[in-house]
């Protein structure tokens, strides 16, 4: 059967990757989870001391960001694969709290932006894949051949993060994880370069009353149905 690409794009925290991972699995396609790219970079900027509490040292980030080597090792005891920055295994650190509040501001770089779209596009040259981000409908595949736009409320995303930072043991509250995922929401779609928007020929997809095994069902289902139309 041949191979497509699949773009799922949307908010933070709307549960894309759980998603993006399943139907990978499920279809033998490499899932690629471009937030951890961004968040790799983040970390670099963070442990260099290009981040300020008020300010980010663009060009000294930008100059150094070709001594910056991100690679996916698929992990074969958990069954995904987990970041490595500069052979380092990040995967637990990006996650942080920390990251995040920093993250979309890396983000908005452009050179940093160029750097990632290119290894994206690399990875995803062969098909056979499940990317999700922010601008992969948009920007990374525009003729990728499935196209998802995943919404939810605020409060609803707010609160499966704030579960999952719980799990890990972080001490967070309800409130500061509301206002992190308000504030990403407003700079991933605000900013100039690649801005968070659905793809005129995305399908949009809220999942805000929707189960886990009800999301995967109407999507697995939608996917088999666009592969065997190619
Ligand atoms: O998916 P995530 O929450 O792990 O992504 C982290 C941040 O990275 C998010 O705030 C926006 C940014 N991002 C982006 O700008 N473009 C992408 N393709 C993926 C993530």
């Amino acid at each position: 059967m041949k191979k497509i690409t699949i773009a799922i794009d949307g908010y933070s925290s709307t549960g894309k990757s759980t998603l993006a991972k399943q139907l990978a699995k499920e279809l033998g396609y490499v899932y690629v989870d471009t937030g951890a790219m961004y968040r790799a970079i983040t970390l670099f900027a963070m442990h260099s001391g290009y981040i300020g509490d008020e300010s980010i040292n663009v060009d000294g980030l930008v100059s150094e960001l070709f001594k910056i080597q991100l690679k996916f090792v698929f992990n074969k005891d958990l069954g995904f694969s987990e970041m490595y920055l500069n052979g380092e295994n990040v995967e637990r650190k990006i996650r942080k709290m920390e990251v995040s509040k920093n993250v979309s501001r890396i983000a908005e770089i452009e050179q940093v932006r160029i750097k990632l779209v290119e290894m994206q596009r690399k990875m995803g040259a062969e098909k056979g894949i499940v990317m999700d981000g922010r601008d992969i409908g948009t920007v990374v595949f525009p003729d990728a051949e499935l196209k998802v736009f995943m919404t939810a409320s605020p409060e609803k995303r707010a609160y499966r993060r704030y579960k999952e930072l719980l799990d890990r043991g972080e001490k967070v509250s309800y409130e500061d994880v509301l206002e992190n995922v308000e504030k990403r929401d407003h700079i991933d779609s605000h900013r100039e370069f690649s801005p968070l928007m659905k793809a005129k020929d995305a399908v949009e997809f809220d999942n805000s009353d929707m189960g886990l095994k009800e999301q995967f069902e109407r999507m697995h289902n939608h996917a088999l149905r666009v592969i065997q139309k190619q």
